[in-house]
């Protein structure tokens, strides 16, 4: 018996069991480009690599993952979709429902992810009670990040209210300081709308006009008083905020070319990346208000033909939930792990706050799904409102216009 080394054992074991050791292969879909975002999604190639899986990186630029998403159509429309892409929210049923996405349950069970996930995120990841996606975080989007040296030379404290918000804008602009840094893109302009309905309305208004989309909600007086407080934010960006990317918004605050800026914490992947620290270099602090907007990134695994991509779709799910991939990859990405039982000790006080609040809003009923990122609402629905959020922002519409039209597009694109 001795004669019979690990090696053949191994070949013999390969043979009998033939497909199920073919080489794991994926051609993974996403729009991770940034700095921050390019160092994250790293840990998930070498994790990959490392268990023997070959990756083809297909990435799509443009922060939100518009462009990815109509890259994403294209290749699906052609029948040849990528073996796993960046998917989250709603859209993981929509293109469930197309009948084009497999099934990871297997992996899921195995891996018992359902111990670890909090139920509520867990829910997006299903699809006619089976998994359908892996979940990688949480990043919050309601956060404000600033400039801890602008902020003291001209004697301001993070703002608390809006009010307080407006005060610390207007001095600085007589300072003349940049308050806000801001990219004109409408998935920029629907986060900070998405804030500043959070903020002023409180997180039960949130869910009627952004989540349930009711009528009464979206024609509201508080709903006017959002677009109002819009029309001052945009007095506080500078001139040239049209079509920039979002990193290079938060380089302007890194760079002292700005105060503010309202992003999601992949905001923090960025200052991150370029060495900067917490409470030192920057600040971060939830916008004014209540409650915490939710954007958990997910992977769905497409339909795909061939052993070797369906051994990648599960070496993929299980890495991507995997403890040790949870740690290393949200440390990168400025979000946190969306396992409960990952520590976070290594984590900075920004992602700290990040899940105390997040354990406090849950228990709340105020931790609440991002309508700007893809969260909330279905793709045609998001988009509706988007567009008028976008064209109030980027003209002089009244607030009262901006809501009549906010309350018409959302009912023509049911
Ligand atoms: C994604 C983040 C990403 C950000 C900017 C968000 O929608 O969830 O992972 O970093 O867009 O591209």
């Amino acid at each position: 018996m001795k004669l019979f080394t690990a090696a053949s054992a191994a070949s013999v074991l390969a043979m009998t069991a033939g497909a199920a050791f073919a080489e794991p292969k994926a051609e993974v879909m996403h729009w991770w480009t940034s700095g921050g975002e390019a160092k994250s999604v790293a840990v998930l190639q070498e994790e990959f690599a490392a268990r023997g899986g070959s990756w083809t990186d297909m990435p799509v630029a443009g922060g939100g993952g518009d462009a990815a998403m109509t890259a994403l159509r294209a290749r699906a429309l052609s029948g040849n979709p990528p073996t796993a892409v960046q998917l989250k929210g709603p859209a993981i049923q929509e293109w469930y429902e197309e009948g084009v996405l497999a099934d990871i349950s297997d992996v899921a069970e195995a891996q018992g992810w359902a111990d670890v996930l909090p139920a509520q995120l867990a829910e997006h990841m299903k699809c006619d009670g089976h998994w359908c996606a892996a979940p990688v975080n949480v990043h919050r989007v309601n956060w404000i990040w600033a400039n801890a040296d602008i902020l003291e030379s001209n004697g301001i404290e993070m703002p608390t209210t809006w009010e307080e918000f407006n005060a610390a804008a207007e001095k600085l602009k007589a300072a003349g300081v940049t308050p806000l840094a801001h990219g004109g893109q409408s998935w920029q302009d629907a986060t900070v709308f998405e804030t500043v309905v959070l903020g002023l309305g409180g997180p039960e208004f949130y869910q009627q006009a952004l989540v349930d989309l009711d009528e009464e909600a979206l024609t509201s007086d508080t709903m006017k008083q959002v677009f109002d407080e819009m029309r001052v934010l945009r007095g506080y960006v500078d001139d040239n905020f049209s079509g920039r990317e979002w990193n290079l918004a938060t380089a302007m605050v890194m760079n002292g070319e700005a105060a503010f800026q309202i992003m999601g914490d992949w905001a923090k992947g960025e200052f991150v990346a370029a060495g900067k620290v917490p409470g030192e270099d920057f600040l971060c602090a939830p916008t004014p208000g209540e409650g915490y907007l939710y954007n958990v990134d997910s992977f769905a695994m497409f339909e795909v033909e061939g052993e070797d991509a369906k051994e990648g779709q599960a070496l993929l799910a299980e890495l991507i939930v995997g403890p040790s991939f949870q740690e290393t990859f949200n440390l990168n990405k400025g979000s946190i792990p969306v396992r409960t039982d990952v520590s976070l000790d290594k984590f900075d006080m920004c992602a700290q706050k990040s899940s105390e609040d997040m354990q406090a809003d849950a228990q709340n009923g105020s931790l609440l799904p991002s309508y700007a990122h893809g969260m909330a609402l279905r793709g045609a629905q998001a988009g509706a409102i988007t567009d008028v959020v976008t064209a109030h922002f980027n003209s002089d519409m009244s607030s009262e216009e901006a809501v009549e039209q906010l309350a018409a597009a959302v009912a023509n694109s049911m």
